[in-house]
């Protein structure tokens, strides 16, 4: 959700820029610009569409020359996606140029208050009100006109700026949405994420909330917002720059898809231990676990649906309550957190404004939270009481695939963790569950193995208009994801329900040819899913059952079947989510659709 890219130093910035916002596209955009000093004044180009649009507005940068520049890609928020709407914005003269990714939340008090001062609004942005602010305090000193600015706007911001008269630095600032800033013998960076400048530095620093960071081209220097200088340590960035590439995939989704036996195998490995679990990260004791009276599961999109999955995991093998909510539904409805909750937030990014609300929500009412984070560094991360790391690498397609099974794998050795301090779960068991677990990757590397199968059938569906997913208990969370992945890239109307919940209503969509997924991989519940599936069949509907090997039964109800491996049935969403996967994206690249940017949506939604 919009990117931040910036740089000072030695080389031209303006392709540095160019190849740092092409980095940051999958965190979703609609328009792009730059503005660059040439060494009299700031000239800005930017433009509605895709990143390639400005590439040749300013034939990859040439024709915007300069060493200290800004850039932005744009997620709309306050205004249509247009070209005046894009940043960077300017201030009256144009000598004071912003970016910005977050909202200003008093913006409309602002600009009135600003027009009545005499300044005229190009854009419908909360942003541009950032750039006649700063117009109106700068007296000289960039510093503490930035000072005045943050004291008097609300709400969530990373921000580059420049001003002209000071064409030796570039400034970065940060309350509540990624930014980073980062060094190389040539010159200093900023940007929202990691990937944007990995080509150039692994040594970079997170800029904390309310931080402002003044480069040059040979230093940085902090402040805090009462411009007090503060020290700060970089870290240094210890992934392959190559994950962060296509490698030969025609895309990233798929080449994540593939990654999947590798980061599940990389998330569990590391804990287990002589044949028990080990996770020092969630620094409890026993008696901390026996202490648990109830887990809070708070999570946004596909991160929830592992929640979900993660409840009747949970619940069956601690005999833990857990409650899982939707973060953006959890921080407004007053939860009741009693003594011996504990809060698990999980997230991919660690930056979705929404679940970091929630954490810190709960922190503040006095509770513990463990954060199932993927990106090293990032907000959630740095501000949850314990972070547990699923160890998926970077995910660039908008749609997860691999930080999902990671999370899912990390969940599955929180509550097994649980379930045998606790004591119940038998030794048997858990050495029996160990041994699936185990088993996970090279099963997952088999489902993958059928891709061509799942290709041939994806292929009749690219013309489809609705698409359910049905399933009962956990089955009904893998149909959950599935109808995700389906709807997130394809666009194809799709609805995941409970398998008996369907006749309550939804049953009346169903028509001569309407696809419906069953998903069945919980031996308790197969006979119970074959009557739903014989009802939906009855009205006309072509059924795709994914089930487990042996479930023969199912083909009397299904009209092609797709099975998974045996594991234990507590483990099923992690094989049974890849012909799911593997569905949606052959759905959506039958139909020609840019699988790994699709419309409207943020890799990383940093507002609410
Ligand atoms: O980074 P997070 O895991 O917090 O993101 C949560 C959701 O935004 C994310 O899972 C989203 O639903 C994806 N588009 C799903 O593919």
């Amino acid at each position: 959700m919009c990117g931040i890219v910036g740089y000072i130093g030695k080389k031209q910035a303006a392709p540095i820029i160019l190849d740092g916002l092409a980095k940051l596209e999958y965190r979703g955009y609609d328009s792009a610009g730059m503005a660059i000093y040439d060494g009299e004044k700031i000239n800005i180009k930017k433009s509605v569409g895709r990143l390639n649009v400005l590439e040749n507005l300013t034939h990859g940068g040439e024709t915007m020359p300069g060493v200290l520049g800004i850039g932005h890609t744009r997620w709309a928020t306050h205004g249509a996606p247009s070209d005046e709407n894009s940043h960077p914005h300017f201030n009256k003269d144009e000598t004071i140029a912003v970016v910005h990714n977050g909202i200003i939340e008093n913006y409309l008090p602002l600009k009135k208050k600003m027009m009545d001062k005499g300044y005229e609004f190009r854009s419908e942005t909360d942003t541009e009100v950032l750039a006649h602010l700063l117009d109106y305090y700068y007296k000289g000193n960039p510093l503490e006109a930035i000072t005045k600015v943050l004291h008097r706007v609300e709400g969530s911001y990373a921000l580059g700026i420049m001003f002209a008269e000071h064409p030796d630095e570039i400034f970065a600032v940060r309350k509540d949405s990624p930014l980073i800033v980062g060094q190389n013998d040539d010159g200093c960076f900023i940007a929202s994420d990691v990937p944007a400048v990995l080509k150039y530095t692994r040594t970079v620093t997170y800029v904390e909330n309310q931080e402002i960071v003044r480069l040059r081209d040979d230093h940085m220097h902090f402040y805090t917002v009462d411009e007090e200088e503060i020290q700060k340590t970089p870290v240094t960035i210890d992934w392959d720059a190559n994950a962060a590439e296509k490698g030969g995939y025609e895309h990233f989704m798929l080449k994540e898809m593939y990654e999947q036996p590798k980061t599940v195998n990389d998330t569990i490995s590391p804990r287990i231990k002589e044949n028990d679990i080990v996770i020092e990260e969630l620094n409890m004791s026993d008696e901390d676990i026996l202490a648990v009276k109830k887990i809070h599961i708070v999570a946004c999109g596909s991160a929830y649906h592992t929640g979900v999955t993660a409840k009747y995991v949970i619940e069956g093998l601690a005999r833990i309550p857990v409650e899982v909510d939707v973060a953006s539904e959890f921080r407004y409805r007053n939860p009741i957190l009693e003594e011996g909750a504990l809060v698990v937030v999980i997230s991919q990014s660690g930056e979705t404004a929404d679940t970091l609300a929630a954490l810190r929500e709960s922190q503040a009412r006095g509770f513990k939270v463990l954060g199932i984070v993927n990106v090293v560094g990032s907000s959630i991360a740095r501000e949850a009481d314990n972070v547990m790391y699923t160890w998926a690498g970077p995910e660039i397609a908008v749609a997860t695939t691999k930080a999902y099974s990671a999370q899912l794998v990390a969940l599955y050795l929180l509550a097994m963790k649980f379930g045998k301090v606790r004591g119940k779960i038998s030794d048997a068991e858990f050495k029996e569950m160990l041994n699936d677990l185990k088993c996970l990757p090279d099963q997952i590397e088999l489902l993958l193995g059928n891709k061509e199968r799942i290709q041939r059938f994806a292929n009749r569906y690219v013309g489809a208009k609705d698409v359910f997913f049905i399933g009962r208990g956990i089955d009904y969370a893998i149909s959950m994801e599935g109808s995700l992945k389906l709807k997130e890239i394809s666009y194809i109307h799709s609805e995941a329900y409970a398998a008996g919940e369907l006749k309550h209503g939804t049953i009346s969509l169903i028509e001569e040819g309407t696809l419906v997924a069953a998903v069945s991989t919980q031996p308790a519940l197969f006979q119970k899913t074959i009557s739903n599936m014989v009802e939906v069949k009855a009205r006309g509907a072509f059924v795709l059952a994914v089930t487990c090997e042996g479930n023969k039964e199912i083909e009397k109800a299904a009209d092609y079947v797709i099975y998974i491996p045996e594991t234990n049935p507590y483990f099923a969403n992690s094989l049974a989510i890849i012909p799911l996967q593997l569905f949606g994206y052959y759905v959506a690249v039958g139909k020609g659709c840019d699988v790994d940017k699709p419309r409207n949506l943020a890799k990383s939604v940093t507002v609410e």
